[in-house]
């Protein structure tokens, strides 16, 4: 059925309030209210951010899924730092959802990996927002590509899943903006979503489903966002304030006390109906939208799928390691291959995001392909299992390399919980160092969510790839990445850090109760390591590869700028090693002078290149006014202060190869923002306001000279003093009230400005 675009006005003029009120939630877990009689059809939605999670029964809640392909989860995709490959996955996934007959694929999951600890972190893209802004916007830009809608979640500030329908995440409006929103802002600004799930949590104080601020001033007013808003299931306690709020779809449905709840507060002037009118106007822009696209009527490309699955995931994968250059191996070794994940891979997390995979690859399968080995379970289920540690060593001293696959049981990452620590199981642990010593030559392939702790043992082992959960083909990339017929290109997405203790969010994370502050502020991740000048086990952006590259001839468009300007910065890179690669390079921005503090570096541009041996090519990467901006709550604004700033271009964070200084001409205009409250330095800073406060200071005491009666250089002294304090200090030396004194020179100030 292909449908166009209604007239809605006249639409909804058409339905009657009961109607109306109907749509505003689902008609069942994984449907919205079809109007027959008006010719407005259902629009199904279903999971989820790797891959199709199609209820066989869209009216019940937990059922089965139809087989569909399940792709690297986004921790992985984010490591591969290749918008391009995620556009292309984007694509398959709709048509996926095209042949399973869904309109809206709820994904990707973008939440900022605050903690390791996070359940989810496995479904959630990096610790930075333009890194997860990007990734977002290009599978969001793929899957709608083909007329698929997406629902990008969850809107906002869901970091953990420790009592995740109750807790309230408290942070300053700094915070909000410029690590737990800006990625969101970045996906609506370069993908416009169909659809946006709001959090289950509350945000200072209020539930993201009714939170006015996030859903109305930030996500209508300034984002300009024009999809419309449904909840996570089961997050709405207040229809009638989430619809006040901008919540368009309750889900999951049906709820006829709900919708009656939407009726009665129409009927009473509770609820504007104008506003009803307006979330049935969003609802079905996107319905009708969902229905041009025919479905239903294809089939899953299933090998092509589970193809583009392979290429994907080893290009997400991370070499964390290579001592020796132990890999690539050559094909001759013997190998003793151990660990339950060489049969059993994690390849996918547990919760809403857990797909009906068509097949799931075996590691062993393919390595009996390219190589003689024998194979030891290790078996990791148990505490501690001596016997199957025995069976390892055994099969280890006779191999000339041991491959170990370690895989982070699902009991342990999942939705609905968070970690209680960032180790391996003990059995994992132990049988990790007992291989390593009885073969010098012991590889180690992860399969995690997120960051984990190896200090027990990575020092004992040669190599390390960490194959996060790379989906139902990840065993062919991994064995192709182990035999050099990929090439890792693969760096972290996140940090991972030496210790749990270690990382920014420790004090805090998962908050007591119903309450967590965000006390490290913007400085999570990398940018509360640097800050706190934390040694890292791998750093932000870290990634080895086969080959080398070198960084040369940085280049800058201008060496002087100013905000209107939009700079182009260009980088030869060159392979100057022995196979051709692909290198991640990424474009930091240093802040050299602020009045607020803000972290020493932020990822700023990003690219992957590829090169053969010896070949060169120029990167070329381009900064806008935002690359320079940090939010100020005083002003309540984005702004960006004139003065130098540093660009710093790396293979990782902690990898900076060439810098370059340039200079913004002119900051952000400000509005003068004086009062009497407002310091002497803050006075001070305005030239015009600094003619009315040096002749008070000089009665003082000169500033820089000698240092007067207190022994000391009175303008530092005052520095932090309040205007009205400082005149109040001249006692009834004054011909005028301090009050009125400030008020005479503000409005001088502002009828001048
Ligand atoms: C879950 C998840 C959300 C998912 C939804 C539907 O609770 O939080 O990500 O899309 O419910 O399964």
């Amino acid at each position: 059925m292909t449908t166009t675009q209604p007239d809605m006005a006249t639409l909804i003029t058409q339905l009657t309030l009961a109607e109306k009120a109907a749509l505003c939630t689902g008609a069942s877990p994984w449907r919205t209210v079809p109007i027959e009689r008006l010719g407005i059809p259902s629009m199904i939605v279903a999971d989820g951010p790797h891959g199709l999670r199609r209820s066989t029964d869209v009216d019940s809640m937990i059922t089965e899924s139809y087989p569909a392909i399940c792709f690297p989860v986004a921790a992985a995709l984010s490591a591969s730092w290749n918008t391009d490959l995620l556009y292309e996955m984007g694509q398959a996934l709709a048509d996926e959802a095209i042949a399973l007959n869904t309109d809206i694929l709820l994904g990707p999951g973008m939440n900022i990996k605050r903690s390791p600890l996070c359940g989810r972190n496995f479904e959630y893209f990096s610790e930075d927002p333009l890194l997860s802004g990007e990734m977002s916007a290009a599978l969001v830009n793929g899957i709608q590509s083909k007329g698929v809608g997406t629902s990008v979640k969850h809107f906002a500030v869901n970091n953990q899943e420790t009592r995740r329908f109750t807790v309230d995440a408290i942070l300053d409006e700094r915070t909000l903006r410029e690590i737990y929103l800006r990625g969101f802002e970045i996906a609506v600004e370069k993908s416009q979503p169909w659809t946006i799930m709001c959090a289950y949590n509350s945000v200072n104080g209020e539930f993201c489903a009714q939170n006015h601020t996030l859903l109305t001033d930030i996500l209508r007013d300034e984002w300009r966002y024009q999809g419309f808003v449904m909840s996570d299931w089961g997050a709405v306690w207040d229809r009638v304030a989430s619809l006040q709020a901008g919540l368009e779809l309750e889900m999951p449905g049906p709820s006829s006390e709900r919708t009656q709840a939407v009726i009665d507060a129409v009927e009473s002037g509770e609820l504007d109906e104008a506003i009803l009118n307006q979330a049935v106007e969003r609802l079905l822009t996107i319905i009708f939208r969902a229905a041009e696209t025919p479905k239903g009527q294809t089939e899953l490309n299933i090998q092509a799928d589970h193809a583009l699955a392979r290429k994907v995931a080893s290009e997400c994968m991370v070499l964390l390691k290579n001592d020796n250059d132990l890999l690539p191996l050559s094909g001759d070794e013997n190998l003793a291959v151990i660990g339950k994940a060489a049969v059993t891979p994690g390849y996918q997390g547990g919760g809403s995001s857990h797909i009906n995979a068509t097949q799931v690859d075996k590691p062993l399968d393919f390595l009996r392909e390219r190589a003689e080995l024998h194979y030891a379970e290790g078996d990791t289920t148990v505490e501690h299992n001596q016997l199957a540690i025995d069976e390892a060593i055994a099969i280890a001293t006779d191999a000339d390399v041991a491959v170990l696959f370690i895989a982070l049981p699902p009991s342990v990452e999942s939705e609905g919980f968070d970690r209680p620590h960032m180790r391996l199981t003990d059995q994992q642990v132990a049988l990790i160092k007992a291989v390593a010593t009885a073969n010098d030559k012991t590889v180690v392939i992860l399969n995690n969510g997120a960051a984990v702790d190896m200090h027990d043992w990575i020092d004992a082992v040669d190599a390390v790839i960490e194959a996060w959960l790379p989906g139902q083909a990840g065993a062919g990339a991994i064995v192709d990445m182990l035999y050099g017929h990929v090439n890792p290109s693969g760096k972290l997405g996140e940090t991972f850090p030496l210790a749990l203790e270690h990382t920014p969010a420790h004090l805090t994370f998962p908050g007591e109760r119903d309450t967590v502050h965000y006390g490290e502020g913007i400085f999570v991740g990398y940018r509360g390591y640097e800050a706190s000048k934390r040694r890292v086990l791998f750093p932000f952006g870290y990634g080895l590869s086969y080959t080398t590259f070198e960084y040369s001839n940085l280049r800058v468009s201008q060496e002087k700028f100013t905000l209107n300007d939009a700079l182009t910065i260009q980088v030869d890179i060159t392979n100057t090693g022995a196979v051709a690669g692909k290198e991640i390079v990424q474009l930091y921005v240093h802040d050299v002078e602020s009045a607020l503090p803000r972290p020493y570096k932020e990822l700023k541009a990003f690219t992957k290149v590829a090169l053969e041996v010896g070949e060169t090519k120029t990167v070329t990467l381009e900064l806008k006014d935002r690359a320079f901006m940090y939010y100020d709550p005083t002003y309540a604004q984005w702004l960006a202060e004139s003065g130098t700033f540093e660009l710093l271009v790396g293979s990782s964070s902690a990898d900076i190869h060439l810098r370059h200084t340039i200079t913004l001409t002119q900051g952000t205009p400000l509005p003068v923002i004086l009062t009497g409250k407002s310091t002497v330095t803050e006075w001070m800073a305005n030239p015009r306001a600094a003619q009315f406060i040096q002749p008070i200071l000089s009665v003082f005491g000169e500033s820089g000279g000698d240092p007067g009666a207190l022994g000391v250089d009175m303008s530092e002294f005052f520095k932090d003093l309040p205007v009205i304090k400082l005149l109040a200090f001249l006692g009834d030396n004054l011909e005028q009230s301090p009050d009125a004194i400030v008020a005479g020179w503000l409005s001088e100030i502002h009828a001048e400005s």
